[in-house]
């Protein structure tokens, strides 16, 4: 009987999955906006269609991987840059009823593009101009609109508190609805965990246009957008997040060792450590391709960054004991506010006015890149890291993030949110290549696929975990406007583990006709 059931079960599952999308219907589709917004917050001045002089620039200007950026592609039917949540859920009604995919967009730094590209008819919803942020001291509070970046955030909370913080990314210009949804992790991840980890309340615009917070949305939906990516789910228009407190001043430091200097030794004695170093201090190792400054052949040079949430004197004594090969003098190390370490991580030189936060470069992208990911479990055996560095010194310009685990993270359950990669990890691997020319660009993603065969043996398997945030179609993908459970199941397991069941489960309940997809996206799944 239950066989028979399941049987039905898939039958009915899979035409739901492959009914093709009817044709756009695009009239209908602008017609339908204008009618369901109200005239006091008319929603003209927010479509962009290929018609305007400023569409490029509007999609150029959140489109941060210059190898994914395609300002002519004929499948982008308009930008809509919502101006208020009515816009918002004018565009999920109206695209669903004629046929049109939408790709939600806060900062565009999708490291695979996948908020504003597609190979099917689709509306980039662009939520850049909803980005208000208000900061409650007293209770610790704080909501923040998708559209803020981590900048003016981070601002905000400085303006209103010298001892209060948010962990989250590194970069400024990263996008809160992409980035918080993703997970969200920084140097605070050690002490406090990731952003997700302080998510309070949320509003959603569901697939019916409907607008949700917290009580109505229900504990599973609030649960799902919180590390399974919001962009399976509905939109995300803004996040309640509770603030976590920091001191005055902290320090931070960034030194170097190179092949020469034995970066390979401190770094294989970091892996031994970092996890295990008092939570206050996030030590990250970054590996990165260089010219030799005496040489003037490539070689790699290990980067050193900390931050610890204490005095340069105190954090002296634990480097000095616990890492004595990285030769940490006190001049190495700068005590700040922790507004002026995030421009710190963000490598602007000290002393650049905190103002630069709140830039948003516009303009097409400048570079063209790729991302990868990898969780560690044991440590890497020097032969190990010298092959990863043989492999390194073929790229142009290649670097890894190595960031320690450990702190609350092994104390945080796997299934307390969507993110599961929790404890048992020593560190996270990011590598990133980077590059200016298109010819290049065959060249980079072949030699992306051999640095990750490299690692292979070293890192964790079965399944391979990867990090939803350094989103990368390699670990498997759908096309546009299909979704095959199969494949889904392939990336969703390096996702998001043992998560992954609930996820479609959730995703069935709230969106079973799966209008919210993309090519890595949560297949609507009842569990059984
Ligand atoms: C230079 C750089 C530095 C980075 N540093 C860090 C870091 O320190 N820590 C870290 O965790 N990650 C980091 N990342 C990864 C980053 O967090 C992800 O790329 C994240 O998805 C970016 O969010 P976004 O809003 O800017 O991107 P977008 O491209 O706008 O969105 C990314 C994804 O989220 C979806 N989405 C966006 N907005 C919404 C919304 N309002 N509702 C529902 N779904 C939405 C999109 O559809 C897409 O699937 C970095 C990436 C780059 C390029
Ligand atoms: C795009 O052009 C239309 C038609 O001229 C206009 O009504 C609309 O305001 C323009 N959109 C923007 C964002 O300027
Ligand atoms: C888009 O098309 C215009 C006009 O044909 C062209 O000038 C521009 O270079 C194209 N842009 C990209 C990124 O291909
Ligand atoms: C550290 O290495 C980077 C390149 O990897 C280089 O640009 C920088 O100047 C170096 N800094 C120091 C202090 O040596
Ligand atoms: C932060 O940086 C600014 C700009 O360099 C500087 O003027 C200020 O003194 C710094 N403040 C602290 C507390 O670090
Ligand atoms: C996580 O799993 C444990 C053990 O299976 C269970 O008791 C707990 O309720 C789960 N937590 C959540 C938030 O689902
Ligand atoms: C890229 O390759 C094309 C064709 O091989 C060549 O014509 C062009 O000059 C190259 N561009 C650069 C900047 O190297």
């Amino acid at each position: 009987m239950k066989n028979v059931l399941s049987f039905l079960f898939f039958v009915l599952l899979v035409s739901v999955l492959d009914a093709k999308i009817t044709k756009p219907n695009t009239e209908n589709f602008f017609r339908c906006l204008r009618s369901r917004t109200s005239p006091k917050y008319t929603i003209t001045g927010a479509i962009y269609t290929h018609d305007n002089s400023t569409f490029i620039s509007s999609y150029v200007s959140y489109t941060k991987n210059k190898r994914l950026s395609n300002p002519n592609d004929t499948n982008l039917v308009a930008i809509v840059a919502a101006k208020h949540a009515s816009h918002v859920q004018a565009t999920v009604v109206c695209a669903k009823s004629n046929g049109v995919q939408i790709r939600i967009r806060s900062g565009g730094h999708d490291l695979e593009g996948l908020s504003y590209i597609s190979s099917i008819p689709f509306v980039v919803l662009d939520m850049h101009d909803l980005r208000s942020i208000t900061v409650d001291v007293s209770n610790k509070k704080a909501w923040v609109q998708a559209g803020a970046t981590l900048g003016e955030l981070y601002t905000k909370i400085a303006e209103a508190s010298k001892t209060l913080a948010f962990p989250s990314g590194v970069c400024p210009t990263l996008g809160a609805g992409g980035h918080i949804s993703g997970g969200g992790y920084g140097n605070l991840l050690r002490k406090y965990g990731i952003s997700v980890d302080h998510v309070v309340d949320a509003h959603l615009v569901d697939v019916n246009g409907k607008i949700l917070n917290r009580a109505s949305m229900g504990e599973d939906l609030f649960w799902a957008i919180r590390g399974g990516g919001g962009a399976s789910f509905g939109v995300i228009l803004s996040w309640k997040i509770n603030l976590v407190k920091v001191p005055k001043i902290l320090t931070v430091f960034k030194v170097n060792k190179t092949l020469e200097q034995r970066g390979t030794d401190v770094l294989y004695n970091w892996q031994l450590v970092s996890s295990k170093l008092p939570p206050e201090l996030f030590l990250r190792a970054m590996p990165e391709n260089t010219i030799g400054a005496k040489s003037g052949e490539k070689t790699i040079a290990v980067k050193f960054y900390a931050q610890f949430l204490g005095s340069a004197k105190k954090l002296m004594k634990i480097i000095n004991k616990n890492l004595p090969g990285l030769g940490l003098k006190r001049e190495d190390c700068y005590e700040m506010s922790w507004l002026n370490t995030t421009l710190f991580w963000g490598d602007f030189p000290i002393g650049t006015p905190a103002s630069v936060l709140l830039d948003r470069p516009t303009g097409p992208p400048g570079a063209f890149y790729k991302g990868k990911s990898d969780y560690v479990k044991k440590p890497i055996p020097k032969e190990g890291i010298e092959k990863l560095w043989k492999t390194m010194l073929k790229f142009e310009n290649v670097w890894m993030q190595w960031n320690p685990y450990g702190g609350v993270m092994d104390k945080i359950p796997s299934n307390a949110t969507a993110f599961p990669h929790r404890k048992g990890n020593l560190f996270k691997i990011q590598y990133f290549a980077l590059w200016g020319n298109a010819n290049a660009t065959s060249l980079n993603l072949g030699l992306m696929k051999e640095l990750y065969e490299v690692a292979e043996p070293y890192v964790s398997s079965n399944p391979r975990e990867a990090f939803l945030n350094y989103r990368d179609v390699d670990v498997g993908s759908n096309p546009s406007g299909e979704t095959s459970v199969e494949e889904a199941k392939i990336y969703g397991t390096k996702y998001f583990l043992g998560n992954l069941k609930r996820l479609m489960s959730v995703k069935a309940k709230y969106d079973p006709e799966n209008f919210f997809r993309y090519e890595q996206s949560i297949p609507p799944v009842l569990a059984m």
